[in-house]
């Protein structure tokens, strides 16, 4: 595995290659990650990995400085599964040019996650647009389990004419349920039941409202939620994977989307 930490001794290596399956990350690499890259690894090309905890898609300064990182441990890994290429800017290379492409933000980014963390989605796109423009990559492979992110991403390379092209990879779970994710790493054994009981809960409330074609009343559902162990809950709502739409009548197919703290960790998933 080489490993790349200047954008220009990179693309000259690229350039060498027919294309590049391009795994983005910000590092803490789980079994979600490892899911994505052998995925990639399916495609005929290189596989590329990028680490970089992108300060712009963290509204709170305390959360970036406490976003779990392991680049060891991550190196280890990265080597193990035989990719090609491991990127690690420094936030220079990354943010030190003008891109071409301007970022286009669908509406629906001031829903959910875009409204409880403002700016959030403005940062990763501003991102995912650099590290297209320097990697020009065939593929990216990227996890439901950040469906909106996934969703803004795809409208980004739609509405801008990008040729890369988006593979949807399913979310992967723990024995207990709760999706894998870099900031599950934060969270203690007692906490991690926690985050078990509200995926059980939360599953059975949408087989509930699938058979019932029924409403939910949200504030009985939060206060569950607190009562299971959750200090807040930001949303639960059902929505369209298709359009990104809020779907009210349940009889529809839709994910219940949701996010909601255990003492300071954010989680989000969508089942
Ligand atoms: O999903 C993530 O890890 C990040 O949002 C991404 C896509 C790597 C952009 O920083």
């Amino acid at each position: 595995m080489k490993i790349f930490k200047d954008k220009h001794i990179l693309q000259k290596e690229i350039l060498k290659t027919k294309g590049i399956s391009f795994v983005p990350t910000m590092g803490g690499l789980h079994k979600g990650h490892i899911s994505l890259i052998k995925q990639s690894k399916k495609f005929k090309f290189k596989t590329l990995v990028s680490i970089f905890v992108n300060p712009k898609q963290f509204n709170k300064k305390s959360d970036f400085r406490s976003y779990p990182r392991n680049k060891k441990k991550d190196i280890k890994l990265l080597k193990k599964l035989k990719v090609n290429y491991l990127y690690i800017p420094t936030f220079k290379d990354i943010y030190g040019f003008k891109p071409k492409n301007k970022i286009f933000l669908d509406k629906s980014s001031k829903r959910l996650c875009g409204k409880f963390r403002k700016g959030h989605f403005e940062g990763v796109l501003d991102v995912v647009n650099r590290f297209i423009e320097i990697i020009k990559p065939k593929y990216i492979f990227l996890g439901k389990k950040d469906y909106q992110q996934l969703y803004l991403i795809k409208k980004h390379i739609e509405k801008s004419k990008i040729k890369s092209k988006i593979v949807e990879c399913k979310t992967i779970r723990e024995n207990n349920g709760v999706a894998f994710s870099t900031r599950n790493l934060s969270l203690n054994k007692n906490q991690m039941k926690i985050a078990s009981n509200i995926f059980y809960y939360l599953s059975n409330l949408k087989k509930k409202i699938k058979k019932k074609n029924g409403q939910f009343k949200i504030s009985l559902i939060k206060k569950n939620l607190i009562k299971i162990g959750a200090k807040k809950i930001d949303y639960i709502e059902n929505y369209n994977l298709k359009n990104f739409k809020k779907v009210k009548n349940s009889n529809k197919k839709f994910n219940l989307f949701f996010a909601y703290y255990i003492k300071n960790t954010r989680l989000i998933d969508n089942i």
